[in-house]
């Protein structure tokens, strides 16, 4: 716990918590981070992307490597255990090994990734592409809000970002494990610490630009107006009511920006950020598509122009049953009632699924809260979190 306190201190900002790829608080908590690796009797290393890996070796060298791990990015003012939970639990369980002199038939590798959230570039999961070999070379011309390359902040990072290719893991991988806080009310509501999750949600990223006529406040008529600020209004409701009349679907518009965003100018440009997700593949496709028809009708309508852009794009990915199994026996073990859980939220795990079979362990937060400072965990459910892990491994290790 005073761990994940210490990671909320690295922040860009000293009143919230906002810690992007790539970025000096980062720095700050790798930094830390790899303090508590080499302390668990991890090597450490950067990668050209900017994660940091911490490796524990197997009791003999080529033998398979399991991942465990999680995300060390935040949105903006966020939450102290988004991400950083499952990294300091990871490396917990790491440490507890190190302590008992325990190797195991395979290595141990925690993933600090550099960027789950796509808080810096938009684009999402930079780090776990980096390491699944899914990691798009185009990202890389991506600007931030202050106009950065990515390139270039990969560079300042210390990596090489030509070289990112060079980041994916070849190996055997019997697994990545992840354990992060749920973000939902599920586990409260049964009494539970943990959940074993047994599916991640698809989810669409787009950004949605209306273009009017930016216009005098108070000589324009308002029947000769093209407001651009007004079609994304109209454009958020509809997306709302689209997603509260398809149960599997959720849809949310999280930012909006208004050009030129002065009291006394009709607004002549409006870009929204729209995020769509299902556990289902057809129906995320489905509602995808109609929201964005939405947005063509609106502008038809008021005579203005949209312009789409597809930011990212991730299939719904099912949890390994094998891994599944173990994790529901180590839950069982520790003296847990089982709740199978889906996850709304995205995780490195979609990417990771493309070299490994994933699992994640859910940890109770109160209300369901997160992306929001007011995330919080109990140092008992931490506790249990991080007995389930080590007698996961056992079970795995005994496999
Ligand atoms: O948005 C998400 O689902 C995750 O927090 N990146
Ligand atoms: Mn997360
Ligand atoms: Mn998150």
């Amino acid at each position: 716990m005073r761990r994940c306190d210490e990671l909320a201190s690295c922040s860009e900002e000293a009143e919230i918590i906002v810690r992007p790829f790539a970025s000096d608080a980062m720095r700050h908590a790798q930094s830390l981070a790899a303090e508590w690796m080499e302390l668990a009797g991890m090597s450490v290393r950067r990668d050209n992307v900017g994660n940091l890996r911490g490796r524990y070796e197997a009791q003999s060298a080529g033998a398979p490597t399991l991942f465990l791990g999680s995300h060390l990015d935040s949105v903006r003012d966020a939450g102290r255990y988004d991400g950083p939970l499952g990294v300091v639990v990871a490396i917990a369980a790491v440490q507890h090994l190190r302590d008992a002199s325990r190797r195991l038939p395979f290595a141990v590798e925690v993933l600090a990734f550099a960027d789950e959230e796509g808080l810096r570039y938009g684009s999402t999961y930079l780090g776990s592409r980096a390491v699944a070999g899914s990691f798009d070379r185009r990202d890389l011309e991506r600007l931030d809000a202050d106009g950065i390359l990515m390139r270039h902040a990969i560079r300042d990072f210390g990596g090489d970002p030509d070289r990112v290719a060079d980041d994916v893991f070849t190996g055997e991988a019997l697994g990545y494990v992840e354990v992060h806080i749920e973000q939902g009310p599920v586990l409260e509501a049964r009494g539970l610490p943990v959940g074993v999750v047994v599916g991640i949600a698809g989810q669409n990223r787009y950004t949605v630009a209306f273009t009017g006529q930016a216009g005098h406040a108070g000589t324009v008529p308002m029947s000769l107006r093209r407001d651009a600020l007004a079609a994304a209004a109209e454009f958020v409701l509809a997306v709302e009511a689209e997603a509260r009349a398809e149960p599997e679907v959720v849809a949310t518009v999280g930012k909006i920006l208004a050009h030129p965003g002065a009291t006394n100018v009709i607004a002549g440009r409006a870009v929204l950020a729209l995020d769509v997700r299902s556990g289902d593949r057809a129906t995320l496709l489905v509602a995808s598509r109609r929201m964005l028809n939405l947005a063509e009708e609106i502008a038809t309508g008021r005579k203005l122009t949209v312009q789409v852009t597809t930011d990212s794009r991730n299939e719904a990915v099912a949890c390994d049953d094998g891994l599944v199994r173990l994790i529901s026996r180590a839950i069982e073990a520790a003296g847990y009632t089982l709740a199978p859980l889906t996850s709304g939220a995205g995780h490195d795990g979609v990417e990771m699924s493309r070299i490994a079979p994933i699992g994640m362990l859910f940890v109770r937060c109160k209300g369901g809260i997160s992306h929001n400072p007011a995330e919080s965990v109990t140092v008992e459910d931490v506790g249990v979190a991080i007995d389930v892990l080590n007698r996961f491994l056992e079970l795995r290790a005994k496999k």
